[in-house]
């Protein structure tokens, strides 16, 4: 790794952050451990941090190819990424294609609808209330970000959905949903940050209905760093 990793940060639940010699670029450290449900859940795999570290940066970049800005500089070596130091914005941004997953749970909808355009939600970022959705108002209301600044989030979320919809499709994988967050860099420009992999995004095969993502760890359906190997693949390809 060509950069030197100075102080320790921050420790999440499926990453690091410490501090370069320049302040204003970050490195993440990718960890082996899947979570779910607020961290209620936990395990171990070996070789998990390196798989979503290299389909995160190959995402990040290939969205960067299409003008869409993240805090994404580039990958170090297996396990880290060196990104730009951003203020994270405290808001979960989730866009749905398909419907599944805590949408079906809250409203009781049928699971696999195809949604005639996309749907999007905004989480509060806040462990210790459990990240709940919450209304457009109230980040705006109590200061987590402007009216302008969700206009301005819901237009790059929807762009990534357009832009990531159309590469896995070509590569036979259905973006069924995913979480978005965002930053604000040192000049205050909004940008994209935090990861998208598939701890965050919902594959599922476009032929089996194969589920390729965190689900696989979530409901227990096993072999679930053969599905992130299996996206890894076929993004790589
Ligand atoms: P949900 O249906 O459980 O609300 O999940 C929607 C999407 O958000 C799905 O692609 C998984 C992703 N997600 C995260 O990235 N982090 C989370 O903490 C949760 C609950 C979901
Ligand atoms: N990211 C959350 C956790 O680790 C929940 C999830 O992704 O399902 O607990």
């Amino acid at each position: 790794m060509d950069v030197e990793k100075k102080d320790f940060i921050y420790e999440g639940k499926a990453k690091r952050m410490f501090t370069t010699e320049n302040p204003e670029l970050i490195v993440v450290e990718y960890k082996d451990s899947f979570t779910a449900f607020n961290g209620m859940k936990k395990e171990t795999m070996e070789g998990k941090g390196e798989l979503n570290n290299k389909i995160c940066s190959k995402l990040f970049e290939y969205l960067a190819s299409k003008d869409i800005e993240s805090h994404f500089v580039r990958q170090l070596d297996n396990v880290h990424q060196l990104v730009k130091r951003v203020k994270i914005i405290p808001l979960e941004v989730i866009v749905r294609n398909i419907t599944t997953g805590s949408l079906c749970k809250r409203i009781g909808v049928k699971e696999g609808i195809v949604l005639s355009r996309p749907l999007i939600e905004f989480s509060y970022k806040d462990d210790e209330l459990g990240d709940p959705l919450i209304i457009e108002d109230y980040a705006v209301q109590f200061g987590w970000a402007t009216e302008e600044e969700i206009t301005k989030i819901k237009d790059i979320s929807f762009r990534v959905n357009k832009t990531l919809k159309e590469f896995f499709a070509k590569r036979g994988v259905t973006l069924v949903d995913f979480k978005l967050e965002f930053g604000k860099d040192s000049a205050g420009k909004i940008i994209l940050a935090d990861e998208v992999s598939p701890d965050t995004c919902r594959f599922w095969d476009s032929s089996t209905g194969d589920h390729l993502d965190k689900d696989r760890f979530r409901k227990d359906l096993g072999t679930v760093l053969d599905a992130y190997r299996e996206i890894w693949k076929r993004i790589s390809e």
